[in-house]
């Protein structure tokens, strides 16, 4: 049997599987199982009332488990789908409530990862968050993921190093103006630009929940400095030791970051000094997890 088809049977039976997407590795489970999406919750040692993304394989998937009948949600998954952008939608009464934390509404993302792709196409809908601990780094690789929250999983389905390497954006569609709850590499602008109307930005009147102000931190405490000299961490320069070189454009940077947090964390230092990326509008996204990661 195919890794995909081993993926499939053990998300059927219930079990956690790894899977990759173009954002971050997901911790995955059947959505409609709720004692498979407990599991996701004692595997993280996350609190049970923070929701879970839910991944599907299309916007005709996402019709069984949301009010999808907002012409928003239709335009941007015909924009942004398979890719990095999650919505908030009503929820249908099928989704467990294990899955959206008791809460009304439920986030749907159609993942660009051809492995993710091919499991969703089973009909199975995945809820996933990223496949770390509770407040660590998201992996962006299989090398990344930590043992512990291993100890909990059946496979792990390696679909190699992540193309986007930060998590989606997530928008909130369930009433009212449109808003980004989490920015991500579809920015407010794309959002803008293919619905053709203003989106909001930032927490709104109810806190989004599961947005905890640290998260995604190393162990390393992490500060921000406005050139690296010869300290250990991430810079734009020439590396010198223990220094990890990043692309001076948005996109390469959040792609490489995780998982350069993740070397600097484990070279046990007393901290990761990391200079600051310019501070203009595309660096939105990459400042967010800067300023989670440095607390
Ligand atoms: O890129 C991603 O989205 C990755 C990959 C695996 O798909 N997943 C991910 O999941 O980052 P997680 O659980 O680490 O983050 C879920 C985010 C949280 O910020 C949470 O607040 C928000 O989605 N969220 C989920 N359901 C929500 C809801 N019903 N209302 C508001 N926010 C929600
Ligand atoms: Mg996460």
């Amino acid at each position: 049997m195919s890794d995909v088809g081993r993926a499939v049977s053990l998300l059927q039976a219930g079990e956690l599987v790894v899977i990759p997407t173009e954002t971050v590795y997901g911790l995955a489970a059947d959505a409609l199982n709720p004692e498979a999406v407990r599991r996701i919750f004692i595997a993280k040692g996350r609190p049970t009332n923070h929701p879970l993304i839910v991944h599907v394989a299309g916007p005709g998937a996402a019709e069984a488990l949301a009010e999808t009948g907002d012409p928003r949600f239709a335009a941007l998954a015909r924009a942004f789908w398979p890719g990095p952008l999650a919505m908030v939608l009503p929820k249908k009464p099928s989704v467990p409530d294990e899955v959206t934390g008791g809460h009304p509404t439920v986030a749907l993302r159609c993942p660009d990862h051809p492995l993710s792709l091919r499991l969703l196409e089973s009909g199975l809908c995945l809820a996933a968050p990223s496949a770390n601990r509770f407040t660590r780094l998201s992996p962006t690789q299989v090398a990344d993921l930590d043992p512990e929250l291993l100890a909990f999983v059946g496979l792990v389905l390696d679909g190699g190093p992540c193309r986007v390497g930060i998590e989606s954006t997530v928008l909130d569609l369930s009433g009212g103006p449109a808003r980004v709850l989490r920015p991500g590499f579809v920015s407010r602008e794309m959002i803008e630009a293919a619905l053709g109307e203003v989106v909001e930005e930032g927490p709104s009147a109810t806190p989004s929940p599961g947005q905890h102000p640290v998260h995604y931190a190393p162990r390393t405490p992490l500060i921000l400095v406005p050139e690296l000299g010869d300290r250990p961490g991430i810079g734009f320069g020439k590396p010198g030791a223990g220094q990890i070189p990043l692309p001076r454009d948005p996109a390469g940077y959040a792609q490489g970051l995780y998982h350069a947090l993740h070397e600097l964390d484990s070279l046990g230092l007393s901290e990761i000094a990391i200079e600051s990326p310019p501070t203009d509008e595309a660096w939105k996204a990459v400042w967010d997890r800067l300023r989670r990661a440095s607390g």
